[in-house]
């Protein structure tokens, strides 16, 4: 029993038993298991919407798959999930409802927090964002000279910032490529300095979006970028109005700010910042795609939420992933998940994924306040595909460490020049080839057979065994992005459900934040900071000669 009353995970009988069945399946090759069952890529694959996921290059079995599922139902997870669904406030350490998926639930239906039906301000914001963006994308909306908007320049941080920018990038075709976007994040001057420096004022919006509004990199940025469209535009503060909109829950700090509160687009408490984009924090995302491809990608998302609500647990794909992610990081000791998208236009999947994962699951606590003894969120990483395989795919192949990935590739080249028509399937012989290599790898009889020298045998054998999830569809439309990014998110849950930790809340990210408020005084101006440590002080005194101060 843990401090709650609850059986600890990892005493549950479900737990033990995979523990036995995974010393048990010690040895067993992914060779021996395709040779065993001819069925088994079609059996270990399931079609959700547009999505074909081939979950047969892991490393289980059926037994495997039904131990994990008891696991799941003994830690609660379609309990939590349905929790979710309904409302309540499973986000317990902010006592919050967690509800991202009503921000793309149809309007007819009722989702209710509070006993309030919230679908109503979901589509009046909807609808708000659609008049607003529009009106840019038309020219209707003007600066405060009368030029036409044609730079949108995206200030936010975290869930603020990676969810728009990534999907962004995504959907760079179905963008208006007349219009300029860009997206500014870091508290160093130099990113908004490179993202305005070519850019006229007279012509350009800012979108600061901040659920608290008082995250101090947007606001310092804010701040900055107003100094900056004043500057241009002959320093008349009414220019405001014309050149900023908010995106927030806190309408006091947005008109604090001097941003006219009608043109402040809402969300609520109960979406977390990482789980925000398809919210008004989609704001510029809306303008670059429009209202329509907007509304598509809601739709993609609202399929994932239904199949995840609905679907039974053996083909159930937020479930399966989730699960598997376990079997790796809780029984064979998988400390990080690559992502390894093989397109271009998701760039920053993985970037965006990090934060939903490691933000969400980075945890050792558990919901009711104990300690975890159990390995939870894994450390999420990966860059396109076929960049990663000149770089970083040696380790995957031949190194000591399990890191399961994930490979998404798409049927349709999206934009192929006209003389290189084989291009896209070079890249997805690419994407199949390192399922295949990294799977069943290279015996060294194999090795031999090539009339290689036996001293190179050993470094030219490939181990294989090394699982893989393969992601296809037809192409990157609105409406899948909507489905895979859904089918993180929950993913997400059902490991945080299962581990027993609240994935809702990021209280880990608030020393730093409170250090940097104390410190800022002794950079600046040398005030003494009580109770500092050596090396800090060391560093800041370095830091400080530097400067010339
Ligand atoms: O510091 C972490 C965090 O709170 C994230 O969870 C969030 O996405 C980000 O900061 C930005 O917060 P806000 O939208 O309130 O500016």
């Amino acid at each position: 029993m843990n401090a709650e009353g609850r059986t600890r995970l990892d005493q549950l009988p479900e737990w033990q038993a995979l523990s036995r069945h995974r010393d048990a399946f010690r040895g067993t090759h992914l060779r021996q298991l395709f040779e065993d069952d001819p069925e088994r890529a079609e059996r270990y694959a399931v079609r959700v919407g547009d999505l074909s996921i081939d979950y047969s290059k892991h490393l289980v079995t059926d037994e495997t798959l039904r131990l994990l599922r008891q696991l799941a139902e003994a830690a609660g997870v379609t309990r939590l999930r349905d929790a979710m669904f309904e409302g309540e406030k499973i986000n317990v350490t902010e006592d919050r409802a967690v509800l991202h998926t009503a921000l793309r639930t149809p309007e007819s239906a009722t989702v209710r927090v509070d006993g309030e039906n919230v679908m109503g301000k979901v589509h009046q914001v909807l609808i708000k964002m659609g008049t607003f963006a529009n009106k840019i994308r038309e020219g209707h909306w003007r600066g405060h000279t009368g030029e036409r908007i044609e730079n949108v320049v995206n200030i936010g941080i975290g869930g603020s910032d990676l969810g728009p920018k990534m999907a962004y990038e995504a959907l760079r075709p179905y963008t208006r490529r007349d219009m300029t976007f860009r997206f500014v994040s870091n508290v160093d001057g130099a990113d908004l300095h490179e993202a305005v420096r070519d850019l006229d004022p007279a012509r350009t919006l800012f979108v600061v979006a901040s659920k608290t509004f008082t995250t101090v990199e947007t606001i310092t940025n804010a701040e900055a970028a107003r100094e900056w469209l004043l500057a241009g535009l002959g320093g008349d503060r009414s220019a405001v109005a014309q050149h900023f909109v908010a995106v927030s829950t806190n309408a006091e700090k947005v008109a604090e700010f001097g941003i006219n509160t009608d043109n402040m687009f809402e969300f609520w408490d109960w979406v977390g910042g990482r789980y925000s984009y398809d919210s008004a924090i989609g704001l510029s995302l809306m303008v670059a795609i429009g209202p329509e491809c907007f509304g598509d990608m809601l739709a993609g998302f609202h399929l994932m939420d239904e199949h995840f609500r609905s679907a039974p647990l053996e083909a159930n794909a937020p479930v399966l992933l989730g699960l598997l992610g376990i079997w790796y990081g809780n029984f064979h000791d998988a400390q990080s998940h690559a992502v390894l998208p093989y397109s271009h236009y998701l760039s920053q999947f993985t970037a965006y994924l990090q934060q939903l994962d490691m933000e969400s699951n980075g945890k050792s606590t558990t919901r009711g306040g104990g300690p975890v003894d159990w390995q939870t969120g894994p450390v999420v990483w990966g860059t396109p595909g076929t960049n990663g395989q000149h770089a970083y795919y040696q380790l995957l192949h031949q190194g000591t460490k399990t890191i399961p990935a994930d490979l998404l590739g798409f049927a349709e080249p999206v934009a192929e020049l006209g003389g290189l028509r084989g291009q896209h399937d070079l890249l997805m012989a690419n994407l199949f080839a390192q399922g295949q290599a990294l799977a069943f790898g290279k015996t060294a009889d194999e090795v031999r057979a090539e009339g290689v020298p036996e001293a190179q045998v050993p470094h030219r054998t490939f181990p294989g065994n090394r699982p893989t999830t393969t992601i296809l569809a037809a192409a990157l439309t609105p409406s899948v992005l909507g489905q895979l990014i859904a089918l993180y998110e929950h993913k997400v849950f059902v490991q945080g459900a299962v581990w027993d930790i609240d994935s809702f809340d990021q209280w880990g990210v608030e020393l730093g934040k409170a250090l940097a408020k104390r410190l800022e005084p002794a950079l600046t101006e040398g005030a003494q900071v009580p109770g500092l440590d050596a090396s800090t002080s060391a560093l800041v005194a370095r830091y400080r000669s530097l400067r010339g101060r």
